[in-house]
């Protein structure tokens, strides 16, 4: 079936926001004093923020934490998140990727996002991408986070087409997977390179353009 439309996770492929996450839980962990590296950073990509604080607590050697315990430190984590994303300006995004969402929408395509962040549209307001995307689907509209499909499904329902005429674009091994769960084209960017699922792999984003499902709407 024709692809009619790109679904473009957020956080690692339109903004570089990975970094904030991180040191955001590594303030946390040292608060706890829990180990935390970059090799466990990855795996909390694409992943909600309580899923995240469990993976984080799986290190934890302390008392068992309560439910509002662990409500009030991922509350904290993203105050801090927060406060990062303040310093973001349109200088965060890429005149490559700019370029890359308009050309799509030139040729037809409907475009947008899917990301498992509740601060997606706070995102994309500070790097001023706000109208770059014909519809969006985040963390606020889900209940279930990458690897289930539900956000990319979410998407496609406000676009207005099947799943399957669908690509998605990711670096996360769980975000390639929700794509092939939802039914959809999987294109791989970054970490997400190294997964097996994935049906295109691509370098810089503007190489999408080049994919033969992108050449014409
Ligand atoms: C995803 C990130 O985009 O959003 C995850 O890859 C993050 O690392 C998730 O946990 C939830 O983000 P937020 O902004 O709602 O805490
Ligand atoms: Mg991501």
């Amino acid at each position: 079936m024709a692809i009619k439309a790109f679904i473009f996770d957020l956080d690692g492929v339109i903004v570089f926001t990975d970094r904030y996450h991180y040191l955001a839980w590594k303030a946390i962990a040292d608060e706890l004093g829990i180990y935390f590296d970059e090799t466990i950073n990855h795996r909390l990509r694409g992943v909600s923020r309580m899923e995240s604080l469990e993976i984080i607590l799986e290190k934890y050697g302390g008392p068992k934490l309560r439910e509002e315990q662990k409500e009030a430190l991922a509350e904290k984590k993203n105050r801090i998140y927060r406060e990062l994303l303040g310093g973001m300006s349109p200088e965060d995004v890429s005149e490559e990727t700019r370029y890359t969402l308009r050309a799509l929408r030139e040729r037809k395509f409907g475009v947008a996002l899917g990301s498992s962040s509740k601060n997606a549209k706070y995102i994309l307001k500070k790097v001023g991408l706000s109208d770059a995307f014909d519809k969006i689907s985040d963390g606020t509209n889900i209940t279930k986070s990458k690897p289930d499909p539900e956000v990319f499904l979410k998407a496609a329902e406000f676009l207005g087409v099947k799943p399957e005429e669908c690509a998605v674009v990711e670096d996360a091994c769980s975000g390639i997977e929700a794509a092939k769960r939802a039914g959809m084209a999987a294109v791989a960017i970054g970490d997400a390179c190294r997964c097996e699922l994935a049906d295109y792999r691509i370098e810089c984003l503007k190489e999408i353009l080049e994919i033969p499902m992108a050449a014409g709407g």
